[in-house]
Parts: C-alpha cells; sequence; structure tokens
C-alpha cells in the first residue's frame, strides 16, 4: 500500500500546563520536565465525531477522491460516547462514503493494526482505496473529580487520518500484544442486570506509570529492530522516526537506542499531550503540510499502549506535497 492522503483535526481549547494546576496538585515544571508536554488541546464546543469527520475530509480532499470511491473504511478509537454502532458507521454517513466500515481498539498502537489491515486487504484484493481514521478523546478517561494528577496531565485529544491506495511503500510492518490489562486500564459502568451479585463500577484511568515507561521503551525497541531488519534498513539511512507521541523521555530512549540524532525525531507532543492512537497520523499529516515528507524519505513509525499492544513499520514515502 501506499498513502496518498492526510488529513486532521484538533479541538480548538488549548490547555496549558498552569490552567491545570487550577484543578491537580502539580506545576509547569514537573510536567514539563518529566513528560516534555506543555499544552494539550481538549474536547470543548466539539465532539470527538466533529473532529473525527474533519480529519476524515481533509485526507479524502488530500487524497483528491470521491468519498464514494473508498472501499474500506477503519476507525481506530478506544471509546466514545457510542458503544454501538462503532464510530465509523457514524462518521462514514456524514462524509459522504458508502464502505463497509469497523472499528478497532488497539490503544495507541491504532494507526498501525490499521495500516496492517489495510495492507492485507489490498493485498488480498477486498479493497483498492481504505480510509483510516484514528480518533481519541483518552481526556476522558481520566479521574478529573478525583484530581488524579498521574494521569490527566498526560492526554489530548484529536483525529487524525490517511487514505491509503495499492502501491509499493510499505517495506515492513509488525505488531505485538502482551497481555498485561493491570499497567494501563479504564472501565466504564453497563447496565446491570437482575442476575448479578457484584456490579462493576465506573473506574476511570489507571496506570502504572514506571510499568508503562518500561514496557514502551523495550517493546518499541524490539520492534524498531524487527522492522528494520526485516526492510534490510540501515537506522542511519531513516530520514525520519515518526513515533507514538507520549513522552519525550521514551522517544529519547528510542533514539538512544538506535543511536539517531534528535532532527531525525519529529516531535509535537509539546502541543498536544499524548492523544493515544492519533498521535502519528496527526504528526504525518503536519509533516507533510509543513513539506517535509519529500518522496523517497525511509520513515519508520513505532506505536505502543495499553494492552500491552505495539508494533512498527518501514515506509518508503512516495507522496508529493
Ligand atoms: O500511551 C501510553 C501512555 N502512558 C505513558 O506514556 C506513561 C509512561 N510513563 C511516564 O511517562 C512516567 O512514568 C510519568 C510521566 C507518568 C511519571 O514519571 P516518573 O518519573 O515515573 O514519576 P513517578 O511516577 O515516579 O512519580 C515521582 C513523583 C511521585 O511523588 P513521590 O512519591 O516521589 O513523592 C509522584 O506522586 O512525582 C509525583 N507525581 C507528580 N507530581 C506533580 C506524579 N504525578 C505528578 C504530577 N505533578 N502530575
Amino acid at each position: 500500500m501506499k498513502i496518498i492522503g492526510t488529513g486532521s483535526a484538533m479541538p480548538e481549547l488549548a490547555v496549558t500546563n498552569e490552567m491545570l494546576t487550577e484543578y491537580f496538585d502539580t506545576s509547569d515544571e514537573w510536567i514539563r520536565s518529566r513528560t516534555g508536554i506543555v499544552t494539550r488541546h481538549l474536547c470543548s464546543k466539539e465532539t470527538l465525531i466533529d473532529l473525527g469527520v474533519e480529519a476524515c475530509q481533509k485526507a479524502i480532499e488530500n487524497a483528491g477522491i470521491d468519498p464514494k470511491e473508498i472501499d474500506y473504511f477503519i476507525c481506530s478509537n478506544v471509546a466514545n460516547n457510542y458503544v454501538t454502532p462503532a464510530m465509523s458507521c457514524v462518521v462514514q454517513g456524514k462524509i459522504g462514503a458508502t464502505c463497509p466500515c469497523f472499528d478497532i481498539s488497539c490503544a495507541c498502537t491504532g494507526f498501525i493494526f490499521a495500516l496492517d489491515i489495510a495492507e492485507s486487504f489490498i493485498k488480498a484484493g477486498r479493497a483498492k482505496k481504505i480510509l483510516i481514521l484514528c480518533a481519541e478523546e483518552p481526556s476522558k478517561f481520566c479521574d478529573w473529580k478525583g484530581h488524579d494528577r498521574t494521569t490527566s496531565i498526560l492526554f489530548g485529544d484529536g483525529a487524525g487520518a490517511v487514505v491509503v491506495t495499492e502501491g509499493d511503500d510499505l517495506q515492513s510492518i509488525c505488531t505485538a500484544t502482551t497481555s498485561l490489562p493491570d499497567v494501563l486500564w479504564y472501565k466504564h459502568a453497563m447496565e446491570p442486570t437482575p442476575f448479578e451479585d457484584g456490579i462493576e463500577e465506573h473506574v476511570p484511568l489507571q496506570m502504572d506509570g514506571k510499568g508503562v515507561f518500561r514496557t514502551a521503551v523495550t517493546s518499541s525497541c524490539k520492534d524498531v529492530d524487527q522492522v528494520l531488519k526485516e526492510a534490510n534498513v540501515n537506522p542511519d539511512d531513516v530520514d525520519l522516526f515518526v513515533l507514538h507521541q507520549a513522552n519525550f523521555r521514551i522517544i529519547d530512549a528510542i533514539r538512544n537506542f538506535v543511536g539517531q540524532p534528535a532532527e531525525k525525531f519529529p516531535t509535537n507532543l509539546q502541543h498536544y499531550g499524548n492523544t493515544s492512537s492519533a498521535s502519528i497520523p496527526i504528526l504525518l499529516d503536519e509533516l507533510h503540510r509543513e513539506g517535509k515528507l519529500k518522496p523517497g524519505m525511509q520513515l519508520v513509525m513505532s506505536a505502543f499502549g495499553a494492552g500491552f499492544v505495539s508494533g512498527a513499520c518501514c515506509i518508503k514515502w512516495s507522496m508529493e506535497k
């Protein structure tokens, strides 16, 4: 497959670290030095569906195609207001697409999993043009009422989308899952039936920060190493490492592992925080629109998240600005 269009949409409201000190016992200095995050954008007037629609419309326009040409639509989303129907079904009607669609829930690694599925569909001759949307509002999983400073400072909302079609951009891809449900989890309450004894309460996002950090670095380094070897690419020949935007210290640890200079690791986490699976397609869209991606450039992408899931891929970029 190859990427032929990118798009993204962010909520209007930018929430600074300073603004968060009103709600949490934290400081700008702590958040910056531990994570690199300065602001994050949170949904206020707009909904996640609005952002998803906007990101898709921009990607479709950028690809120069009619929405009706899309054969399949894959949406990566951990949770939104709708439990059912899938978010892709709601967005599909609003963007004028008519193809089958489904959602995947692979936490922050959703974009890599979606690329993997898209590649398989294209290879199998099941689809020619696939729309991928990653739309997330992880800020809504956090414990704002309980003033939990450990998670609420990390996340931001946003949406990123790409259109892919037949091509040779994807050189290698890997996905991995290790069942570690206790390192990062969020439970929402379901309607109880009269036949249950104990009813599970809603539990806001819980995280073993150090556990996530360690697992993220280990899995990402392993995945990056694997896809580089499979594509027969030397780290020196990689132009850009487009990594999941969770924490600059995690990005730095991966950078040390591959022994490459900081200029090869673009970031926007300082502006948006961790937008879960949307982070890579949002960054990709920014780089593309700023003219920083040139045909022939060697890219590596890598993401990790709750599950524990991780994935990486090597892509030879072919799109003109
Ligand atoms: O997509 C995956 C999403 N998750 C992640 O990426 C998280 C990965 N983990 C991390 O990025 C880091 O573990 C954190 C940034 C979450 C935390 O950094 P840390 O260096 O591991 O800090 P810590 O958890 O060891 O906490 C150090 C101190 C503690 O105080 P004491 O026990 O030393 O007195 C915490 O209570 O910092 C305190 N602390 C805070 N202080 C101010 C925890 N959160 C905050 C906060 N503001 N927001």
